[in-house]
């Protein structure tokens, strides 16, 4: 009875630690400037990823409330709303809108020398899905866009 009992606390531990294991943060990291540009048009996410964390970072000098950046994600199809939605929010909420299901994630808005991160489940990914990437600082998802390809 006692080596059955430690055969299942062995097994237990084992457990315990191949899921921690199977864990997996993939890092992304993409710029912004004072051109209002991006430095990378596309992004991918492998299909073993669990977690996402992307760091932003504002390569310029200009002023958040002049030149202010951030990364929002949303479905392709829900991202022109949804950057529109946000100019109306406002800088007090970093013209992110709030409590929406469209956005998948999003960091916070910065300004030149800044930088920032945000840590988002893939669980609400699709492979093969059609994502896009955005700045909502008003005007700047013309130019400040470009896809999230999950693998
Ligand atoms: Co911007």
């Amino acid at each position: 009875m006692k080596r059955l009992i430690s055969f299942f606390t062995l097994a237990g531990i084992t457990l315990a630690f191949s899921g921690i294991a199977a864990a997996k943060t993939c890092e992304l990291s993409i710029s912004g400037n004072d051109q209002m540009q991006y430095n990378k048009s596309e992004l991918k996410v492998s299909g073993d990823c669990d977690k996402v964390k992307l760091t932003l970072q504002h390569s310029g000098s200009m002023d958040v409330g002049q030149m202010g950046h951030n990364w929002v994600l949303s479905k392709t199809a829900d991202f022109e709303a949804v950057a529109r939605d946000g100019q109306q929010t406002g800088r007090g909420s970093d013209y992110v809108p709030r409590n929406d299901d469209r956005v998948l994630a999003h960091t916070e808005l910065i300004g030149g020398g800044d930088s920032t991160s945000v840590t988002f489940d893939t669980a609400k990914l699709e492979s093969g899905g059609d994502y896009t990437f955005f700045c909502s600082f008003p005007g700047h998802f013309v130019s400040m866009q470009g896809k999230l390809i999950v693998a």
